[in-house]
């Protein structure tokens, strides 16, 4: 097993910088002289054209690749789309009107859940999408149609790779179906595909400025309550990055939507709990900033996370962290990478075992 970490010192540091690779591979071969192909879907374009709703059903990290999946196909495709919990929808007697297009995402392919959730959609005649990395697997043979993330064997038990081919698996679809469906234009779609081809590369500039995030790491390696705030996919890569740092670091985590702050949330904000901002989408920046002002001022330790440019943050923020420019609904894949690393450092610098974390499994395969 050592020498399968190829020098890496934990299985999850190794996956994190395969991620470059891992995007790029699920994502070139299915552009073809500049065009999202996804032959796999099975879906003629009047196929595309007749979906009216789509519903997203997963567990874990693969629920939250949905919530950003609901934001992005969305505003891309405009196709109405909800979101489940596998656990919730499979006992949730759920309606779903004619010509829902279900898609189920799992790296593992055996989730419990959702392969139930799959089968139920089935059963009410439902057309089931499958997004697994896992060849082959329960989910991939039982699914209508399966779009293989090519992130290949992930061995830690939190997610990074995969959660990131699962993430370009939706632009994928978002642009084909956008496209098909004649919402975007051509010059936006050209656009859009030409920064597909770029994330890679972004991402590989992320990692290479670890250093920096490490460092923050050890600085908030004690820190015994941490809030991740975001609006629209921030508040989705919130979720993500929450769930990282507690699943490893066995700290105390938690992601809200910012504008929900006040509802509750700002009671629990005094001195010396970290707050995590997440701010990439151009529209809700300010609005987020007001909201970082608010925890500020009852005694937070902010950290901002946004897009290089996005100065002002450093006008609230006590620590920020920059990552690149793209365009805004594929910041995700970006804006994740130091959540990724921050939960890591943080896991190695309270001596735990990164890979392994207590009382979890990789796949989930009972309920
Ligand atoms: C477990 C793993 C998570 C994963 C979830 C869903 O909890 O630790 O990383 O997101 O299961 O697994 P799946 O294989 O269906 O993506």
């Amino acid at each position: 097993k050592a020498a399968e970490k190829e020098g890496f010192e934990h299985f999850m540091l190794k996956e994190i910088y395969e991620q470059p690779k891992a995007v790029a591979d699920t994502i070139s071969p299915r552009i073809k002289d500049g065009n999202v192909v996804l032959d796999e879907l099975e879906m003629t374009e009047e196929d595309i054209k007749k979906i009216s709703r789509i519903q997203m059903v997963a567990c874990g990290s693969a629920y939250h690749v949905c919530m950003c999946g609901k934001y992005i196909l969305e505003q891309m495709a405009k196709i109405p789309v909800d979101v489940d919990l596998a656990s919730e929808f499979r006992y949730r007697q759920p309606i779903l009107g004619d010509n829902t297009l279900v898609i189920v995402i799992s790296q593992s392919g055996e989730t419990a859940d959702s392969l139930a959730a799959l089968r139920e959609a089935k059963k009410l005649g439902h057309k089931v999408l499958a997004i697994v990395n896992v060849v082959g697997s329960s989910i991939a043979r039982e699914a209508d149609s399966v779009l293989y993330t090519w992130a290949g064997p992930e061995i830690s038990v939190a997610t990074t790779k995969a959660y990131s081919t699962q993430l370009a698996a939706i632009y994928l679809i978002a642009l084909l179906f956008g496209r098909t469906r004649e919402v975007i234009n051509q010059e936006d779609y050209k656009k859009y595909v030409a920064e597909l081809g770029r994330l890679p590369e972004k991402i590989q500039r992320i990692l290479d400025e670890k250093e920096r995030i490490q460092w923050l790491a050890n600085k908030f390696s004690h820190a015994k309550d941490v809030f991740f705030i975001g609006r629209g996919l921030d508040y989705a890569i919130s979720m993500e990055g929450s769930l990282k740092l507690k699943e490893i670091s066995y700290i105390h985590s938690e992601a809200y939507a910012a504008g929900e702050l006040k509802h509750g949330t700002i009671s629990l904000i005094e001195n010396g709990v970290l707050v995590i901002g997440v701010a990439t989408q151009p529209e809700l920046f300010e609005k987020e900033i007001s909201n970082l002002v608010e925890v500020r001022s009852r005694g937070a330790s902010v950290l901002g996370l946004t897009l290089y440019g996005n100065y002002a943050m450093e006008d609230i923020a006590d620590f920020t962290i920059y990552v690149p420019k793209t365009e805004d609904y594929f910041t995700t894949s970006l804006a994740v990478i130091p959540l990724q690393l921050l939960a890591y450092y943080i896991s190695v610098a309270r001596g735990l075992d990164v890979d392994k974390p207590r009382n979890l499994a990789k796949s989930v395969t009972v309920e």
